[in-house]
């Protein structure tokens, strides 16, 4: 009899003892809404001046790179965000879409420019379905631009040639496969393969909404990592290298480090990239890097090498902020929605988190607050002392200088 209770209890412990880590570590993820509140959330602004630069021109730039050689900054504006959101599940029909998103180049390094020179639409060419960007990625040696794309036809990425000159993106081709399902963000190895992140198993558009939720909230690691190799006759040869709780941001720290964001996790993890000269490369958990918001996108500062991230503190407010911009954002449906949306317009907020990380020096805040909303990428140049946060449903940019 005793023996049997001994069993049980060791049963017992053993089956609750994962389930108590995994309850610590969802508190630990779900306590932001607490800590982050409006009022309790510690904010920092770790720089010497700093300014929200074309808010009447630019908004919902989800992603932004740097090109420093150029001093330049690629962006990537959607303002159809605002009814159609696969990432986050807000859909609102609609007789026509939105106009296509738009890419702008910003020229950071000459701070005397007037804003009307500085911000350049870039022209696209070749290229006429729906677009709507997430995350973009450049590579420079074959001036290759890859920009996750979630029209309505479905999940693809667009491939164009960058033309820095000329600021002209000319479509190359759409790369489409049954791996791309959520597709968030790239980082190329070559002109010809790259890394790319679905952050969803249970994509919003084409599961229940209890199951996209139960996987946003309870964290499974059923997003993927996959590979993507693009032969010399355009057919992609892919593969799932790694999956993981909601993979947003990807980049590379250095030859043998990869960082990939887990959003809901509150965590970056740390991969180290083998390729041993295999048609894939292949993944190992090293470590992970704690946060005190939901990490969004990565970007890597060229000098010092620090990894960049931006992410969204307080969860509640973001999604009530991003399904209020529908409303606050276009004129035309705010003066028909009356008092009741002038007065949700003039108190939404969405608080923002950019952080930097080191291994020498662990992580530090660069800004926290409330004044640039829904933080998604932040980008630094070093030596220039410029760094850019973009917010996913933000009017313009918060540009700092060190
Ligand atoms: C995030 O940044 C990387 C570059 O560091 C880019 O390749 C990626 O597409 C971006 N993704 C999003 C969702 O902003
Ligand atoms: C790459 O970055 C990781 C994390 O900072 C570090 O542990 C590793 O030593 C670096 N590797 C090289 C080759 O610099
Ligand atoms: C602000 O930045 C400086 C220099 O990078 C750093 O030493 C400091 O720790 C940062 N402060 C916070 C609160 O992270």
């Amino acid at each position: 009899m005793m023996q049997i209770n001994i069993r049980n209890s060791v049963l017992v412990i053993s089956l609750l003892a994962p389930l108590a880590v995994f309850l610590g570590e969802r508190a630990c993820a779900l306590s932001l809404v607490y800590l982050n509140a409006p009022g309790r959330m510690q904010t920092y602004a770790n720089f010497t001046s700093h300014e929200i630069k074309f808010a009447s021109k630019i908004r919902n730039c989800e992603d932004a790179l740097l090109i420093e050689p150029r001093g330049l900054a690629i962006l990537a504006c959607d303002p159809g965000r605002e009814t159609w959101n696969t990432v986050m599940g807000d859909f609102f029909d609609q007789a026509e879409p939105d106009a296509n998103a738009e890419l702008y180049a910003y020229r950071y390094a000459e701070p005397s420019l007037p804003d009307a020179d500085s911000l350049v639409r870039i022209e696209v060419a070749g290229f006429d379905s729906e677009l709507r960007t997430i995350g973009i990625e450049y590579h420079e040696p074959s001036s290759t631009l890859f920009v996750t794309n979630h029209p309505r036809q479905g999940p693809r990425i667009e491939q164009f040639y960058l033309d820095l000159e000329t600021l002209t993106a000319t479509h190359v081709r759409t790369l489409s496969h049954p791996l791309i399902t959520t597709p968030n963000s790239i980082v190329a190895l070559s002109a010809s393969d790259f890394l790319v992140t679905n952050q969803h198993y249970f994509t919003a558009r084409d599961y229940p909404r209890l199951l996209w939720a139960f996987e946003s909230y309870l964290a499974p690691p059923l997003g993927s990592i996959v590979h993507v190799r693009i032969s010399e006759d355009s057919t992609l040869d892919a593969a799932v290298i790694a999956r993981q709780a909601y993979p947003n941001g990807i980049a590379l720290l250095n030859g043998t480090t990869l960082a990939v964001a887990a959003t809901n996790k509150r965590l970056v993890y740390l991969y180290s990239i083998s390729n041993t000269e295999r048609t894939h490369p292949s993944l190992k958990f090293e470590s992970s890097i704690w946060l005190p918001f939901l990490p969004d996108n990565l970007s890597v500062s060229k000098g010092g090498g620090a990894l960049l991230i931006a992410g969204h503190p307080h969860l509640p407010s973001l999604n009530a902020f991003a399904r209020s911009r529908r409303v606050c954002h276009r004129p035309d449906v705010l003066t028909d929605g009356g008092q009741h949306a002038l007065k949700m317009c003039a108190t939404a907020g969405a608080a923002s988190w950019a952080s930097e990380w080191t291994p020498e020096h662990g992580v530090r805040h660069i800004y926290s607050g409330w004044e640039y909303p829904s933080s998604a990428s932040v980008v630094r140049d070093p030596e220039r002392g410029v760094g850019i946060v973009a917010g996913l449903y933000a009017r313009g940019l918060l540009v700092w200088w060190d």
